[in-house]
């Protein structure tokens, strides 16, 4: 059978693959806490800076726009994972819906986005590292801190030590890991709320004016609302790590569509009040360009104590954002593996039920990037990736109701063709939005891959050597 007519048939996928299992442990508070302890990271605790520095106040309606598009991504995200509970989220979607091709360019933009946000996150944890050890007194010399894109700068080690801590807790496998998660995420909500609670007294309406200084934006201009909104989605993905541990799931039916659906709400009420605060009590280009924007702005409120509280939270806490997607990476790696696109050798699981190579593998190249890369430039292309996924998820969705509306929905997306409307042009503007280098490495990332199905991938593909399992 041609590659470009080969789809995974939805039936077979309920049906136990050949491949090796994973455990069924998880439950929904489990998930809810793997959904928010993905999303609440880097995002609002230090892009928010970056986004502000693009769009001034009116980072208020980035944070709105991308949460938006993120939503319906979510609606499209909770019917298909219910529909199709195989590790592998948009990738596996993808390859029941739209066919092989589509797939694999999908899968690998996944990789791209879950190793790329490990960077990112470790990068952001450093900031705040690096804060609180110099609110101790405590000073790390300038060249160890930072990349060398910094005067000074040769190598980011608080990024790269964060990255070998978190594999090394992943590799201890999955239950405890999920489990220690979900103490602190509540870590993470409550410095959250503490932050909002402290600002919100000081808030000045003044620093709302002016309002868009750089103007809304539009696809190819780098600035504005739109150039915001493209990074600050950064801060609104992670649920999607959840629909990955679908097959881990207990009741997939219900723990998804709750998992998913909730920790996308939690969230976006969290940075709408978040950013308020933070614009309200201080100047934005006071904050934009700061590695530990939160904690900057209670230093300079004076509160250098809650400053400090905040910063240790953070450097608590955020590590559970890079426990989900370095989790979410290898089972992305697992589900292609599985379908015989990757190398099933690295794909092979330990004895406690973690897919170790290639969690190892990972580990290393984004620590690599993590220790010499920009924050802003990796939650760039990390975005670019999720964007081309979710942009997936959007066209399966109205594609499979059109195709197969009378399949057994669990969960149903309301209003399926705005949802998944939204969801495909809102991707493709932020994409559009996104800065003309990001675009560029996008593009060379997924020729590569290109390269990579072709050679090898197109050949040893599950469905090349049994058409019979094919749909
Ligand atoms: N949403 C995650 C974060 O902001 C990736 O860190």
């Amino acid at each position: 059978m041609a590659f470009w007519n080969r789809r995974k048939s939805i039936d077979a996928m309920h049906q136990a693959s050949d491949g090796p299992r994973l455990k069924a442990t998880l439950s929904w508070p489990h998930l809810l806490a793997l959904g928010v302890g993905a999303i609440v990271g880097t995002g609002i605790l230090t892009l928010i800076g970056v986004g502000a520095g693009l769009a001034g106040p009116a980072v208020m309606i980035s944070f709105a726009l991308a949460g938006l598009v993120c939503a319906c991504a979510a609606l499209a995200y909770a019917e298909l994972s219910t529909m199709m509970p195989q590790a592998g989220s948009a990738y596996a979607y993808s390859y029941a819906v739209l066919g092989e091709l589509i797939a694999w360019i999908v899968g690998w933009s996944l990789i791209l986005e879950y190793s790329l946000v490990v960077s990112a996150v470790a990068v952001g944890w450093s900031g705040y590292a690096v804060g609180f050890l110099t609110g101790l007194g405590i000073d790390l010399p300038t060249a160890l801190t930072v990349g060398p894109h910094v005067a000074g700068g040769i190598v980011n080690l608080p990024a790269v030590f964060i990255i070998a801590v978190v594999t090394g807790l992943l590799l201890l496998g999955t239950r405890e890991s999920a489990t220690l998660n979900a103490i602190l995420v509540v870590i993470k909500v409550a410095a959250l709320i503490a932050f909002v609670a402290i600002a919100l007294p000081a808030f000045d309406s003044a620093n709302f004016t002016p309002f868009m200084p750089n103007g809304f934006g539009a696809p190819f201009v780098q600035t504005g609302v739109m150039a915001a909104a493209a990074i600050i989605f950064f801060a609104f993905y992670g649920f999607d790590a959840i629909s990955t541990a679908a097959e881990e799931t207990k009741k997939p039916e219900r723990d998804l569509a709750i998992g998913i659906i909730g920790s996308m709400l939690i969230c976006t009420a969290l940075y709408l009040v978040v950013a308020a605060a933070a614009i309200g009590a201080r100047p934005v280009e006071s904050f934009a360009a700061s590695p530990e924007p939160l904690a900057l702005i209670l230093r300079e409120m004076g509160q250098g104590t809650a400053a400090q509280w905040i910063a240790a939270s953070a450097v608590i806490a955020l590590p559970t954002v890079l426990l989900a997607f370095l989790f979410g990476q290898s089972r992305i790696f697992l589900g292609m593996a599985r379908d015989g696109l990757l190398p099933t050798r690295l794909a092979r699981i330990s004895s406690r039920g973690v897919p170790a190579v290639v969690t190892v593998f990972t580990a290393i190249v984004v620590a690599a990037l993590a220790g010499v890369m920009r924050l802003d430039e990796l939650a760039s292309l990390a975005n670019a990736g999720t964007l081309a996924a979710f942009a997936a998820v959007g066209v399966c969705l109205i594609v499979l109701r059109l195709r197969d509306p009378g399949r057994e929905r669990k969960f149903r997306a309301p209003l399926f063709w705005l949802v998944g409307a939204i969801t495909i042009v809102g991707c493709v503007v932020f994409f559009l939005s996104l800065q003309a280098r990001t675009q560029f490495w996008f593009l060379v990332w997924n020729g590569a891959g290109l390269l990579v199905y072709f050679l090898w991938s197109a050949r040893n593909a599950r469905l090349a050597k049994h058409p019979d399992q094919a749909a």
